[in-house]
């Protein structure tokens, strides 16, 4: 399982402090905890308060573990706020929606189900994708459905939508699904002609790859050397900043490496360890949404 490769990426220490970025139903957070001793603990992050609000009945008698309502972005921030001077051993990520999330017709993730078309991940904050679809031009529209979903009928479904829009507003996930497929010419085997809008739209409405950027600098600064960082992500969007961004921080800084000795801030901050990983023929036969996911560890220079 991608979960057990992630956590035997973290290198856990049993009394070790862990940050899971994306507590979600908390079941990295679970196997985490299991593999630490009495001394351990964990700083658990969710932007979703309903994620927040059941993992704290879960773990009610956990006193190992904190749980935060936040974004991992804001990471630099919270963890010297809650580690009390402990170093910080290992960050995980496992990137995208929960189950949770998806499964609820009232989020409105979901194109199966109808709901309100909200997709926000933290519903406190920002605006419902129905009212940025309300007010978006038409080439906004195409270009974060082009961009996000890489759709190529992006223009169609951003016409679609403006025309739909002059008749009243589009509030429903069920509509914009069905206003989508009408709009998409081909079909992709095993796939909802909707998918790529919907995954476009909650990318958007979310920040996601802003947010995934923000927080792993974040991860950076915290982590002790020799801390690792974890990251799972779902898609080819997600991970191209993922392994961007691990590149970088383990390679020279080129403008200073030509220097006879190389000065403590252009060493590399991070050395990747082991291959991207993928989910087994066993895991994807039982949860074919992660099909796409990918696992990448780097480890915490000095
Ligand atoms: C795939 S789920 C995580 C599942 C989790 N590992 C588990 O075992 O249950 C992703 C979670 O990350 C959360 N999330 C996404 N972006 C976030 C961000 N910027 N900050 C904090 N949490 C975020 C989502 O709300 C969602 O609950």
């Amino acid at each position: 399982m991608l979960a057990t490769e992630a956590l035997a990426g973290l290198a856990l220490e049993a009394g070790g402090y862990y940050v899971d970025a994306t507590f979600g139903r908390g079941g990295h957070t679970a196997l985490i905890l299991q593999a630490l001793g009495p001394e351990g603990r964990v700083l658990a992050l969710d932007r979703d308060p309903q994620a927040i609000a059941a993992g704290k009945r879960h773990f009610a008698h956990e006193v190992r573990l904190t749980l935060a309502h936040a974004s991992f972005a804001d990471l630099a921030a919270l963890v010297p706020a809650h580690a009390h001077q402990h170093p910080c051993r290992g960050v995980l990520f496992d990137l995208g929606v929960s189950s949770p999330q998806l499964e609820d017709p009232r989020r409105g993730f979901s194109f199966r189900a109808d709901g309100p078309l909200d997709m926000r991940m933290d519903p406190t904050r920002g605006e419902p994708v129905s009212a940025w679809l309300a007010r978006a031009r038409d080439d906004e529209i195409r270009q974060v459905i082009a961009t996000f979903g890489e759709e190529r009928f992006a223009r169609r479904i951003a016409q679609a939508i403006v025309t739909r829009r002059s008749k009243g507003a589009l509030e429903n996930t069920a509509e914009l699904a069905s206003l989508v497929a009408a709009a998409v010419r081909t079909r992709e085997p095993g796939k909802h002609p909707a998918t790529r809008t919907f995954q476009a739209l909650r990318m958007f409405i979310n920040d996601e790859l802003g947010q995934l950027e923000r927080g792993l600098h974040a991860a950076l600064e915290v982590l002790a050397a020799g801390g690792r960082l974890a990251v799972i992500s779902f898609h080819s969007l997600e991970d191209r900043v993922v392994k961007r961004f691990m590149q970088r921080e383990s390679q020279v800084n080129p403008a200073l490496g030509e220097l006879p000795a190389i000065p403590a801030e252009a060493r590399p901050r991070l050395k990747l360890i082991g291959r991207k990983l993928r989910p087994s023929e066993e895991e994807l036969a039982r949860n074919p949404r992660a099909r796409s996911a990918l696992l990448r560890v780097a480890e915490r220079q000095p």
